[in-house]
């Protein structure tokens, strides 16, 4: 099985091509840059003992997706490209939807041409917006409160749309809730460039000494300890979730959509606690006002997964601790360039 990978030398993509070559398919990686470096290929390389085919270059490139997809017998797409940060896309909207909706577009435009009718789309939980209740199943309401979280949203409606008029194509929308963790090997992991955006590396920063202390966005939330909540899902975990949805539902036509949870919340100081037990050290914290936009909680529910594509989250909250610890120990500063 060849897959061409978008966005395969990023966080999520690396680890799942990892997992892609230990089951005997063959990832085909094509990334522009913009947010990995080409050191990530050495390190898939010596962890899974093949160097997948890379090319370089933008999902927005007409020409050069042709010619990629010309190249190759490919059977599906595997979706990572994008941009991902929440505060970035509110400054910077259109940059956001040219790459993440219209990307979208000409990728599947490109995968018409080539008569590959196959996608997995990586979504978020972000597009539940601020749910009503937990656990979040698939069916609850869909909203977006930041340019990101409606880029997600458009880009899942085109392709509902899309799948509707092209009923042979097989659709995926896998909504990740909150990714964490490395490698076990510690030579891949999540390599934030400058300021972290999201709890678990900022953490992982304060520990190894590169930042003075972590700022905790609120204890004032109706939850146990009053900090906010969140279902965080090791990267392998969650990496193994698409080669379970390219095996259950990569080949049957339809539009699937799947969570991909654990299904159980746990509250910033919870975080911080576990890796002050998976680290020894001490992370210095300090209590600050809400981060506007977030919410209170936010976990899944993710029996649909279990159900159709037999697939659910095995590592717990030390694993994700201690896997990001030995990741960021073996690489202080991320990759090298
Ligand atoms: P990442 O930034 O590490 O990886 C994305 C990769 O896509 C990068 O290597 C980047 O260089 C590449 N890329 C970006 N724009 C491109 C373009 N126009 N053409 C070609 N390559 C391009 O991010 P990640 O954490 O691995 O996330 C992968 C996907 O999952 C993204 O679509 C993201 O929105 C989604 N997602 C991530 C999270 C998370 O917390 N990490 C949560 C939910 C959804
Ligand atoms: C964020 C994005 C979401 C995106 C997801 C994965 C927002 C509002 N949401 O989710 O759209 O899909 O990342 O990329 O940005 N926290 C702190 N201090 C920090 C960082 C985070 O206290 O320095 C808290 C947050 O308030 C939250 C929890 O830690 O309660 C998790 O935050 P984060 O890792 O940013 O993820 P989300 O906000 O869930």
């Amino acid at each position: 099985m060849q897959v061409l990978v978008t966005g395969g030398m990023g966080y999520i993509g690396s680890h799942t091509c990892i997992q892609m070559i230990e089951k005997g398919m063959t990832p085909i990686i094509l990334d522009n840059l913009d947010n990995s470096k080409q050191s990530v290929l050495d390190r898939i390389e010596l962890v899974s003992g093949l160097r997948p085919l890379f090319y370089q270059g933008d999902i927005r490139d007409k020409t050069f997706l042709d010619s990629v997809f010309s190249k190759h017998n490919i059977d599906s797409v595997i979706h990572f490209a994008g941009l991902k940060a929440v505060g970035e896309s509110v400054a910077k909207p259109l940059e956001y939807y040219d790459n993440n909706v219209t990307g979208t577009l000409v990728l599947v435009d490109a995968m018409r041409r080539a008569n590959v009718k196959s996608i997995i789309f990586s979504s978020s939980a972000t597009v539940y917006g601020d749910p009503a209740s937990v656990p979040i199943n698939e069916s609850f309401p869909t909203s977006a409160t930041n340019p990101y979280g409606r880029s997600k949203l458009i880009v899942e409606e085109c392709l509902t749309d899309f799948q509707q008029a092209n009923p042979d194509w097989s659709i995926t929308l896998l909504r990740y809730f909150n990714p964490v963790g490395s490698h076990p090997s510690g030579e891949l992991g999540e390599d934030p460039q400058g300021i972290p955006n999201n709890l678990m590396p900022f953490i992982s920063q304060v520990a190894i000494g590169r930042r003075e202390f972590l700022s905790v966005f609120g204890d004032d939330y109706a939850t146990p300890d009053g900090t906010g909540v969140r279902d965080y899902i090791h990267v392998v975990d969650l990496s193994a979730g698409h080669i379970a949805a390219l095996n259950k539902v990569g080949t049957k036509s339809g539009l699937h959509t799947y969570n991909l949870g654990t299904g159980i919340g746990y509250s910033v100081l919870e975080m911080v606690k576990a890796f002050e037990q998976a680290s020894g050290k001490t992370v210095a914290y300090n209590i600050v006002d809400r981060r506007p936009g977030d919410i209170a909680e936010c976990w899944a529910d993710p029996a649909k997964a279990k159900t159709e594509l037999d697939w659910s989250a095995s590592y717990d909250l030390k694993r994700m601790t201690v896997d990001t610890w030995n990741w960021q120990q073996k690489n202080p500063t991320g990759y090298p360039d």
